[in-house]
């Protein structure tokens, strides 16, 4: 047991927890998603759900991970024997680990572009740029699979090296740097962005609510995105979550964490669109937004060069801290497991998740068509693991709100989540009902643009077996 392994200070958490959150999905996600989807309705949907069910569920599995002191899948086999429940809400931790490193293998690609992009910026390669200039130069990074692999191995070494140097020296002394850091940047940004672009613009495109402007497919992508942002549902949050001090508060820490990570898509969104209106550029551009609308703002722009390295340095910092989140779940199983050392432990995990990002890179080149992948599930590999991911971190939510609503036991949960019995029953319901119903909308959306009935089967029997164990966990706990 590392019961004894616990954070230096009480806010650490909520430190590493930020780390967790604010990372590509705030800065180049939101963003992207926002202007895909109509603006400020898309905001307000993304608004509601990180409320009414990603709190809850952010709760649940700090509480999950706080309750067990251990590694999600190592927590999960203990709080299934002292709760006389069924081994299988192992799978949690299961789930949990197959996301980290599903997630981690493409994160670490898209990453590795952002460092590319720091490098164009800071030595002035784009300046002055046009458009057909920089949209080739990111289609000629992707057509590149040698330098793609160089940036994914620099940016995973780097992270690696940072879990590598255990929860104290590493990952906490690493925040304590890094997060103070990309605040200051993204406030210089900002402030950037609002002298040289239309902030006027970007605040009325993304405040406006005209909920016409909303599909469902809009619908589905915010409530995946708060999910995505808040880092839920795949043990991250359980592992830091693990090591909270048994002072700090459960309720308060989530509602923060939440709070901070929307306030940084905020502030990243207002940013990113004043410059894109300021220089008449269009908000559509989906992934391309960050690599090529963002860089050709900056081309024609007072110490753009400059303002842009730094924006991008902000992006790799944010890619780090979450990173590290992806692999510490993972490391810690290793090590609680099978004794490794910590070096060994995260030494195995990242390079597998290293290998298994050589696919996203071929993804984009020699292998962007005529797969087994494409035969068989009708998209490249890279688009095949996020589609995998977009299923098992919902998921992996859905089992950690029925785990922590009908199994842990009334006194347990006011344990950690202080006594007021309002507010763990406004809590048990959400996670109970709220959360779940919520997830399962998103969830049965997302597996049929799977062709073929592999996906949907084996979804449509987890889903059932999932409220069949809720159904005895009740029994057996009343
Ligand atoms: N929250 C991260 C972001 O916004 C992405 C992410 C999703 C993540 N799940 C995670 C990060 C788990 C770390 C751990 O970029």
């Amino acid at each position: 047991m590392s019961g004894h392994n616990v954070w230096t200070h009480k806010g650490t958490f909520l430190l590493a927890a930020v780390g967790s959150a604010v990372g590509l999905g705030n800065l180049w996600r939101f963003p992207y998603l926002t202007g895909e989807n109509g603006g400020g309705a898309f905001i307000l949907v993304y608004a509601l759900t990180i409320f009414a069910v990603g709190i809850p569920i952010l709760i649940a599995e700090t509480m999950l991970g706080r309750t067990s002191r251990q590694s999600p899948i190592m927590g999960m086999r203990h709080l299934t024997k002292t709760h006389k429940t069924s081994r299988a809400w192992e799978s949690i931790g299961w789930l949990g680990a197959a996301s980290a490193f599903l997630i981690l293998s493409f994160y670490s690609v898209i990453a590795g572009w952002a460092l590319h992009y720091t490098w164009l910026m800071l030595t002035g390669s784009l300046v002055g740029a046009d458009a057909q200039t920089i949209s080739a130069g990111f289609d000629a990074l992707l057509a590149s699979p040698g330098l793609m692999t160089l940036y994914h191995t620099l940016f995973i070494a780097f992270s690696a090296l940072i879990v590598a140097m255990g929860i104290h020296k590493g990952i906490e002394s690493g925040l304590r740097i890094m997060m103070p850091a990309l605040f200051v940047i993204l406030i210089v940004v900002l402030i950037y962005g609002i002298i040289n672009g239309d902030v006027r613009a970007a605040a009325r495109f993304l405040f406006t609510f005209n909920i016409a402007d909303l599909s469902l497919e809009g619908w589905l992508h915010a409530m995946g995105q708060s999910f995505f942002t808040l880092s839920l549902g795949m043990g991250a949050i359980m592992a830091y979550g693990a090591y909270m001090s048994s002072e700090a508060s459960l309720t308060r820490t989530a509602i923060a964490v939440a709070f901070v990570d929307t306030a940084v898509a905020m502030v990243a969104g207002l940013a990113i669109f004043s410059l894109v209106f300021g220089a008449g550029l269009e908000t559509g551009q989906g992934p391309g937004l960050m690599f090529v609308t963002l860089p050709l703002a900056f081309a024609d722009m007072p110490f753009g060069a400059l303002v842009g390295g730094v924006f991008f340095i902000l992006v790799l910092g944010a890619a780090v801290s979450s990173s590290i989140s992806l692999i510490e779940p993972v490391a810690a199983f290793l090590v609680e497991r099978f004794d490794m050392t910590r070096p060994q432990a995260v030494t195995i995990m990242v390079i597998a998740a290293w290998a298994m990002g050589l696919l996203t890179v071929v993804s984009f080149n020699v292998w962007a068509e005529g797969t087994i992948f494409h035969a068989l599930f009708g998209r490249s590999a890279f688009e095949f693991i996020e589609l995998l991911t977009n299923i098992f971190m919902p998921l992996g939510g859905l089992l950690i709100a029925l785990f922590a609503g009908w199994a842990l036991t009334q006194s347990e949960v006011m344990k950690e989540l202080g006594t007021n019995i309002t507010w763990f029953k406004t809590w048990r319901i959400l996670v109970r009902f709220v959360g779940p119903a919520a997830v399962s909308f998103v969830f049965l959306r997302t597996i049929p643009q799977v062709e073929g009935y592999v996906i949907p089967t084996l979804g449509a029997v987890l889903i059932v077996g999932a409220f069949a164990l809720g159904q005895r966990l009740r029994k057996s706990a009343a």
